[in-house]
């Protein structure tokens, strides 16, 4: 690869943060480098939000399409106000309620925020990640950071610092590797310039969290109607995403349905000379003895099934399976998010 930059990877242990490290990272944001941090979703590849040739970058590294905008992460409340025109009252009692947390805003931006992490809109997506590793990182550069997450673009986003060395080793300057990261899927990305707040992209912070505070709010239809062809509000949305390098298909019934459909193609698919792998769960282990197997979690507790999403889809990769069967999981709460990016990944969806 052409310009390789020496990476320096660092750990940082989020319980007992080293701020000599800290300290470090924030020197090479304020330089206009790029330092890849853990947050509570997944890690995110960081530069100075207001700095057009950091941002750069971020989009170099990654091999980002310059029309998908990136969202700028805060570290206190009151920076909002340099950063967006205005704040209506539904967002401030949102960002009191959710941050610092899984959620991402968009509201309409001042000119101080450049073009180039809007993509030209009017608007900006802003967050208050709640790692204490990220949120350090803010307050000692004082600057707004610009960060998506750090995968190659359409790849799983990174829930280990290991998938983030994997993934941009020599094409960023520091990599802090604090663990893993205990959501392990995106923020909630929620458009308040829309009449009803639209969620356009679910995460951690649920359609039930915002509605308990707000009274409405309602998504995207791009989302509800992913094979239909309406082009999703959030540009990241309309691109293939979270793609291992396995093929995946999604199987959606009841649980026996499914293990029943799976345990026929897994055996189809390796006569067709296929590596089938199952991406199963706690409840269905028992009907895949014997079989290529990843339990991602347990159904009675979706944040295990979160966390572990991401990770899977890059272990098969790493085990050589080419064709991953996944069980989807119920709709509620978080296994909304868990649903729109296994169909996402998905290169077939089977209903059982
Ligand atoms: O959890 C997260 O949100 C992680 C961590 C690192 O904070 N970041 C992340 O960033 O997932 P990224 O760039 O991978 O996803 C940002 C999403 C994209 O789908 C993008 O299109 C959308 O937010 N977005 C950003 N600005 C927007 C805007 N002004 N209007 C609509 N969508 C926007
Ligand atoms: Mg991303």
């Amino acid at each position: 690869m052409k310009n390789k930059i020496n990476t320096k990877l660092v750990k940082i242990d989020p319980k007992n943060i080293d701020y000599k490290v800290i300290k470090e990272a924030a020197d090479i944001i304020n330089r206009g480098g790029t330092v890849v941090f853990p947050t509570e979703t997944v890690y995110g590849i960081g530069a100075d939000a207001l700095n057009d040739e950091a941002v750069d970058k971020i989009f170099k590294a990654k091999g980002r399409p310059q029309d998908n905008p990136l969202i700028v992460h805060i570290a206190q409340l009151d920076e909002i106000y340099s950063l967006v025109k205005e704040v209506p009252e539904e967002a401030r009692i949102l960002a009191e309620k959710f941050w610092p947390g899984p959620l991402t805003m968009i509201l309409y931006k001042k000119d101080i925020v450049p073009d180039k992490i809007t993509a030209g809109l009017n608007t900006v997506a802003l967050r208050m990640p709640e790692n204490e590793i990220a949120l350090a990182l803010i307050k000692e550069s004082k600057k707004p950071i610009a960060a998506p997450s750090a995968n190659t673009s359409g790849r799983p986003s990174p829930t280990l610092a290991s998938h983030v060395v994997e993934d941009l080793m020599g094409k960023v300057d520091m990599v802090i590797d604090g663990g893993s990261t205990y959501i392990g899927l995106e923020s909630t990305v929620l458009d308040m310039t829309s009449s009803l707040p639209m969620i356009l992209r679910p995460g951690g912070v649920t359609k039930e969290d915002i509605e308990s505070v707000l009274g409405e709010c309602c998504y995207d239809p791009a989302i509800i109607k992913s094979e239909d062809k309406i082009i999703p509000k959030s540009p990241g949305q309309k691109y293939k995403h979270y793609s291992p390098k396995a093929k995946v298909i999604l199987y959606k019934g009841s649980i026996e349905n499914i293990a029943k459909t799976i345990n026929e193609d897994y055996s189809k698919y390796k006569s067709l000379g296929f590596r089938p792998g199952i991406m199963s769960t706690v409840q269905t282990e028992k009907f895949y003895i014997g079989k290529t197997t990843i339990s991602m979690g347990d159904r009675t507790k979706p944040l295990t099934i979160s966390s572990n999403l991401f990770r899977g889809l890059r272990d098969f990769d790493h085990m050589g399976v080419t064709m991953i069967l996944a069980e989807a999981v119920d709709e509620k709460g978080i296994g909304k998010a868990i649903l729109n990016r296994l169909k996402k990944a998905a290169d077939k969806i089977v209903e059982v």
